[in-house]
């Protein structure tokens, strides 16, 4: 039994909202967010860093061993920390997007972050956003979502927040690279993005974020309902 509540898993593509919707939905219910795109995006910057030769199978095992991620809530965001440096910004151009699709298909990081993620988890209380919370990491999740959204609409969100940060690139570009990354994440061998048999589907094409978090908001009242 989980002492501080549910754990809700939100899984889907690349720019469905993931993030914004969970971090929202937690807000609203005094839940404990976990990002964990954005722990996979801390292994890919620290990869890169270190120069990691993926194929070397050895070279992968002792960097995920050492490798050290950690989210901290600041003020209301979060922050995420690798081997202890400050990457929030970092984390988020499209060369990283790019390598950590690469990166997160490794056995040893997927490992190193799955443990990571439940310990983190166990207690409840928690929104965990990724692609494989609800398959692989909390089956056992009270509550599961799936969300996602036609690619025109995910890429253009995508190419939005991009232009938002200043990153130079063009909206088919963006387009391109989420196309991508979908087929990387659905194609790997190891926990490969699909909906769990029993999650709840929702497609945001068209919807706003309010309107999204009001759904999620009342299967959770209904779900906990006299709990
Ligand atoms: O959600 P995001 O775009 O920040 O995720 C970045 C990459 O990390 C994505 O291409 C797939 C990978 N990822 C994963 O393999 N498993 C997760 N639970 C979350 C993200």
């Amino acid at each position: 039994k989980r002492e501080r509540g549910v754990v809700i898993a939100v899984d889907g593509p690349s720019g469905a909202g993931k993030s914004t919707i969970s971090r929202a939905l937690s807000k609203r219910l005094g839940y404990l967010e976990i990002d964990t795109g954005a722990m996979y995006r801390a292994m890919a910057w620290l990869a890169r860093e270190a120069g990691l030769d993926c194929d070397d199978q050895q070279a992968v095992k002792s960097f995920s061993d050492r490798a050290e991620v950690e989210l901290q809530l600041h003020n209301g965001s979060t922050r995420v920390l690798a081997n202890g440096q400050d990457v929030t910004s970092e984390i988020r151009t499209p060369e990283i997007s790019m390598l950590t699709s690469k990166i997160s298909a490794l056995a040893p990081v997927r490992e190193a972050m799955m443990t990571l993620q439940r310990k983190m988890g166990a207690k409840g209380g928690v929104v965990l956003d990724g692609r494989d919370i609800g398959t692989v990491v909390f089956p056992d999740a009270e509550i599961k979502f799936f969300l996602s959204a036609s690619a025109e609409e995910r890429g253009r969100r995508r190419f939005l927040e991009l232009q938002a940060k200043g990153v130079q690139t063009s909206l088919q570009e963006t387009i391109d690279n989420v196309a991508k990354r979908d087929q990387q994440d659905s194609e790997r061998e190891l926990a490969p993005l699909r909906q769990a048999e029993d999650a709840i589907p929702i497609d945001s094409t068209g919807l706003t974020i309010e309107e999204v978090i009001a759904l999620m908001e009342q299967v959770y009242r209904e779900r906990t309902a006299g709990k």
